[in-house]
């Protein structure tokens, strides 16, 4: 009648994905506490870490809670409490961890009658209240773990796409707030064809990577011509940032998600950890408070 679980934080986007791929990490994320009540709907009981609404209509967790009840139909209601550690506009998957834990932990008590791809339609409708669109770029990996790529929205089509071994995520959030809204807001509704064509070639290309463990390919694929641009605006020191990273040796570097946060990749924990102390060092000079994190991908 209670469960308590982890949430992962992911990374959306992946550089030349916008909107369709992103992965899971391993070591960050939400904690939460789901109880089965006797009275029905959706109660937010408690969150800890950071200042969010208990109302279950303001809260992406309560909203996709909300939604999967609306099908289900019990006759009986649920209780969460949220230990948030994902700092919400950090760029790192926050709400989607709210969104998708909820309607995981309640499928488990409901004795899990819907599939992973149904739980991803009801995270949907809470990310929606975050960002103002349905995307699933960060509910996919956080459901499914790994890499996922989301072939589709309407209906729900989601890959799961293998991880190398040997990659690292190194993560680098900057304490400056960016809200998805907003990074949505200042891109383009069109882009030339010619940009359009390098950029499903490096989308095809990273996933051939992944499924053949080819470093060097995965390498020359995290590129990002069409939405980079743009956003990178939005991140203090972001290309000095990419391009000691790169010089380092990182596979490839690009803003999580909508940001501010910034992902590298690398090829071994040692050089994931390498970059790791090159992010800090730019940001400490530059007199930015940040937080690192570094992870697997799982
Ligand atoms: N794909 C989304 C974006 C992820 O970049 O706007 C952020 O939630």
């Amino acid at each position: 009648n209670e469960i308590k679980i982890f949430s992962p934080a992911t990374v959306a986007n992946v550089s030349c994905g916008f909107d369709v791929l992103g992965f899971c990490l391993d070591n960050i994320g939400d904690e939460m506490i789901i109880k089965k009540t006797p009275q029905k709907g959706i109660r937010i009981t408690k969150i800890e870490g950071y200042d969010l609404p208990l109302n279950p209509l303001e809260n992406v967790a309560g909203v996709s809670a909300l939604a999967l009840l609306e099908e289900a139909k019990p006759n009986f209601g649920f209780e969460i409490e949220i230990y948030k550690k994902i700092k919400p506009g950090s760029g790192i998957g926050s709400s989607s961890a709210s969104a998708s834990g909820s309607v995981f932990a309640i499928n488990e008590l409901l004795g899990k009658p819907y599939n992973t791809h149904q739980l991803t339609a009801f995270a949907m409708k809470g990310e929606a209240l975050a960002s103002g669109a349905e995307h699933a770029d960060n509910i996919a990996p956080a459901l499914f773990g790994g890499f996922t790529l989301v072939k589709s929205c309407n209906p729900i089509s989601i890959l799961k796409l293998p991880t190398p071994a040997a990659l690292y995520a190194t993560i680098i959030h900057p304490e400056i707030e960016i809200k998805t809204r907003h990074a949505r807001s200042i891109l383009p509704d069109q882009i030339p064809l010619k940009t359009a064509i390098t950029q499903w070639a490096n989308v095809g290309s990273l996933v051939h990577a992944l499924h053949t463990n080819n470093y060097q390919l995965l390498s020359s694929a995290l590129q990002d011509v069409v939405i980079e641009p743009y956003r990178k605006t939005l991140i203090p020191h972001f290309d000095t940032v990419k391009k000691q990273t790169l010089r380092i040796g990182a596979l490839g570097c690009g803003i999580s998600g909508s940001g501010p946060s910034v992902f590298a990749l690398s090829e071994g924990l040692e050089m994931a950890k390498n970059v790791e102390k090159v992010m800090r060092d730019i940001y400490f000079r530059a007199g930015i408070t940040f937080t690192t994190y570094v992870s697997k991908i799982n």
